[in-house]
């Protein structure tokens, strides 16, 4: 290879520094954080920059560091190239303690030196001893079935006497809490702190609030709701699942400019009042009675005359520690699109994208006259609110206005998943305007990585579908959906998408999180469970959807070279192997589970896969990423026994499943593409399974017929067997089963079944029907990898495949993933024969770039042959393509 800018000097920024994957975050509980950046090349025509050695220095202050004093550690010069999850290994912070730290990086030969700008985490309270604070809330009132308990609003006053250096506060519940502080809402998140088996793991957030307190008097205050600690959960009616008491928790700390520290806890002395909010369910909505707000109550100075003391309960038994994710917010408003009057009074706003998180009201009215908003996905014929898939979801929200003037009016701990907002109980003859409803869209706000375009404009639209979907459902856990009364952790949904997951946003903290409440919720047996949390159900071990256990933080390690995820999580995941190698019969899976779930043409449910096939199958694939999880961490001993269980476990597939002339048992599409993606036959029999696979798509004219378990594997699988032209079929297909079908019948996210909703049919299973669940949205995983030719070779994006698929219809695709290593991005155009594609490779990582040509000379980089451009070098000619390997940079490649 050669490096013509190689002798220069180059200008690099350092920048994106982080620790456990979060930008500053205020409370890190982990004992040896990991940190990480980015090298950002400032010249554009800069090629092949790699990182050579590195200095870490941090200080506990950032006067500290900046005056060059690393008190707390310094790492030396490291002659690494590695950007990530380097551990801290500096002193033993203290609890509240801020690090402080830079990195200077060093290239090869002195051809840059930079340092970054100052980042910092702090410390969390390390040990659940240093939570001092009580637990208090209000005694919680009986309430009717089918609604929701109030919110309790709590509060305490305290004064300062000293100027404020620094502050911050704790806060956690056994419920949902919104923190207050001097009038003000204390971060942005909602419905912390998340959702968890609240019997075993329970999270507090931290806040920076030096600048919401005053010198004199202050304000402390909570509101606090049922949540999913005590709200409904699940289809069965059921409040209270984990607890029925909500309660709160609180510690503020404060150091003084003069080096004195203070800290308020909750306690008994707080106050506390049922306010506004008469009702707060996520399941059922909200209640609000503006006539009953309390202004000022969190500020001080309020009158707490009505107000009764609190209850204190016990201090929870689960282990208490700092949320590892990022919290749920706000991230965008949806303006109305329309308004209709299907009956007369009974208004319906369209905001024209389905969507999850609420409405906000804009409305002028009488005092206590009464506004009701009730959500939905669709419409019936006539105009009006299909709701009948929410099931026992109430999913409305009751308004009674304040009058005299207009009010603003959202509401309050709860979530709905919904298109559609029907308004009624407005003053008789009025006729809105589109501004009365304003669509609040929440979730866990993960940083978007990846963005998509295409020439054609239905998968244009399957892409928004994707990602709207993922909005939906990642809200604090992987659900899987937002709408009806389920909102549950479902493994198997979150297995399927969680790679097409990677591609959208940064869910390496979000599975950080949510690996831990599988853990917590795997039974003692070793089965991985159907949801996790583990709540109103308690099925485990089931193909596809248990495996979520070894298939997630593997997905995990693979996106973003995440060792410690698999560290943290390989005893529960060779417990399940465990489990699989027990309980099954000569290796053979039972018949039992959910099989391949709504696959369409199916007697049931459960696809039309035998469901020992499917589990056998994944018994293979997870004890194969088991072995090579012991790998990767070292274990060469588990590593060969997994390899040799995976390899008994083939056999066993074999034996039981699959003919000499290569018929797998059930002949569905899925059993054919699990056979061949998990590389469970013989090289020698690949080509006759492929050949059927291909017959089975073609026998339903053309169509794909796999459910939650076959799809994501469906499109790659086609590409690995070289039949791209029928994965491009598929992918544009408009006719019933297929996402264009969604598409052409109006959808705006990814739909429980092909069939959801038809235009001769109507709605499909009301049993079973929700508009917004993500699982047929994993192609987008092959959308990235193989149509716009963004994939990772190896864990973390280290080394990249450049390898776009043109096909079908598509002539051009556009595609940017923003990887652990930073910015890839892919950009290509098919004219006549002639093919040309952009793409940017980050700085510090390598890639093979496959282009389509007959011979090498047949492509050019920057109007040059491509073998002679600078930091490009050929590698081989590989089926009809030539492959090149680049260092990070940008290139122009052009073949005809
Ligand atoms: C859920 C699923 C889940 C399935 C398992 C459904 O009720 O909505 O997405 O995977 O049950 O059977």
């Amino acid at each position: 290879m050669q490096w013509s800018h190689a002798a220069s000097t180059q200008a690099i920024r350092v920048a994106k520094l982080r620790c456990e994957y979060l930008a500053e975050p205020c409370a890190v509980d982990v004992a040896r954080p990991r940190l990480g950046w980015v090298l950002e090349g400032a010249d554009p025509s800069a090629r092949g920059i790699r990182q050579a050695a590195y200095q870490i220095r941090a200080a506990s202050s950032e006067e500290a560091l900046l005056a060059g004093r690393a008190d707390l550690w310094d790492s030396g010069r490291v002659d690494s190239d590695e950007t990530l999850h380097i551990e801290y290994a500096g002193k033993a912070l203290a609890p509240g303690q801020e690090c402080w730290w830079q990195v200077t990086v060093f290239g090869r030969d002195g051809r840059f030196a930079a340092t970054s700008r100052p980042s910092r985490w702090t410390a969390g309270i390390l040990e659940p001893s240093n939570w001092k604070a009580e637990w208090i809330g209000l005694k919680a009132p009986p309430v009717a079935a089918g609604a929701g308990a109030p919110a309790a609003f709590l509060r305490s006053e305290f004064t300062l006497e000293k100027p404020v250096r620094r502050a911050w506060v704790h806060a956690a519940a056994l419920g949902n809490y919104e923190l207050r502080l001097n009038g003000k809402k204390v971060g942005r998140d909602f419905f912390a702190p998340g959702y968890t088996d609240y019997r075993k793991t329970l999270y507090y957030q931290t806040h920076d609030v030096t600048g919401l307190l005053n010198e004199g008097p202050n304000a402390i205050g909570a509101m606090l709701a049922d949540g999913w600690y005590a709200g409904y959960i699940g289809w069965k009616g059921r409040r209270g699942v984990f607890g029925e008491q909500p309660l709160f928790s609180a510690q503020l700390e404060i150091e003084h400019a003069d080096g004195t520290r203070r800290r308020i806890t909750t306690g008994s002395g707080w106050k506390g009042a049922f306010g506004p909010i008469l009702e707060a369910d996520h399941l059922m909505g909200c209640v609000h009675d503006a006539r009953k707000e309390m202004p000022g109550w969190d500020a001080a100075g309020f009158s707490e005359a009505a107000w009764q003391p609190v209850i204190t309960g016990e201090k929870p038994a689960a282990r208490l520690t700092a949320f590892p994710g990022e919290p749920v917010r706000k991230t965008q408003e949806l303006e109305t699109r329309s308004v209709s009057e299907p009956k007369p009074g009974v208004f319906v706003f369209d905001l024209g994208q389905n969507m999850v998180g609420w409405a906000r009201l804009k409305i002028t009215g009488t005092p206590g006259q009464k506004v009701v908003l009730r959500f939905a996905e669709m419409l019936n014929d006539d105009g009006t609110l299909y709701t009948a898939n929410l099931r026992s979801a109430r999913a409305t929200d009751t308004f009674f206005l304040k009058g005299g003037g207009e009010e603003l009016l959202e509401p309050s701990f709860t979530f709905h998943g919904f298109r559609y907002v029907e308004v009624t109980g407005l003053a008789a003859g009025s006729k809105p305007e589109a501004s009365m409803i304003t669509g609040i869209v929440v979730h866990s706000d993960l940083s978007r990585t990846g963005s998509f375009e295409c020439s054609h404009p239905m998968v244009n639209q399957l892409f928004s579908n994707i990602v709207w979907g993922m909005r939906g459902n990642y809200l604090d856990i992987p659900t899987d959906c937002p709408q009806r009364d389920e909102r549950m952790g479902w493994m198997g949904d979150a297995q399927a998408f969680v790679r097409t997951g990677a591609c959208l946003m940064d869910i390496a903290p979000f599975f950080t999180k949510w690996m831990v409440d599988v853990e917590d919720a795997q039974g003692g047996d070793g089965a991985f469970t159907d949801v996790a949390p583990r709540g109103i159900l308690d099925g485990a071990g089931v193909a596809g959807w248990a495996d979520a256990g070894v298939v997630c933080p593997w997905t995990i390690y693979q996106v973003y070279g995440d060792k410690r995820i698999l560290e943290r999580h390989y005893a529960a995941m060779s417990r399940w192997i465990d489990y699989m190698e027990k309980t099954g019969k000569d290796l053979i899976r039972p018949d039992s589970g959910y099989g391949d779930w709504l696959a369409p043409f199916a007697k049931d449910n459960k696809g039309d896969t035998p469901k020992p096939l499917l589990g056998t199958a994944y018994f293979a694939y997870s004890t194969d990423l088991m072995a090579r999880t012991a790998r990767v961490l070292g274990k060469h001993e588990d590593a060969a026994r997994f390899e040799a269980l995976a390899a008994k476990v083939r056999e066993a597939f074999n034996r039981e499943f699959v003919s000499p002339d290569g018929t797998v048992k059930g002949e569905s599409q899925t059993a054919y593409i699990m056979a061949l993606r998990f590389r469970l036959v013989p090289d020698a029999l690949r080509p006759a399974l492929e050949k059927r696979l291909v017959e089975q798509i073609e026998a339903r004219g053309w169509h794909l017929a796999t459910g939650f378990l076959g799809v994501n594997l469906l499109m790659p699988t086609l590409t690995e067997i070289g039949r791209d032209d029928v994965a491009y079929r598929l992918l544009e297909n408009t006719t019933y089963p297929s996402w264009g079908y969604s598409i052409v019948n109006g959808a705006t996210t990814i739909w429980e079944r092909w069939n959801s909703y038809t235009k001769d049919k109507g709605f499909g299973d009301v049993g079973m029907n929700s508009f917004n669940h993500y699982a047929y949205g994993s192609v987008g995983e092959w959308m990235f990898s193989s149509l716009a030719g963004i994939d990772t070779d190896g864990p973390g994006f280290r080394r990249i495949v450049i390898h776009p698929r043109p096909g079908g219809s598509v002539k051009f695709a556009k595609a940017s993933y923003d990887s652990i290593h930073g910015p890839v991005s892919t950009e290509w155009r098919l004219e006549e024969k002639r093919f040309t594609l952009k793409a940017v490779i980050p700085c510090n990582t390598t890639a093979t770039v496959h282009v389509p040509a007959g011979s090498p000379d047949a492509v050019t980089e920057g109007g040059r042959p491509a073998s002679t451009a600078a930091g490009v070098e050929f590698l081989r000619m590989e089926s009809g393509k030539a492959v090149f390997a680049v260092g990070s940079g940008r290139y122009e490649f052009e073949s005809r």
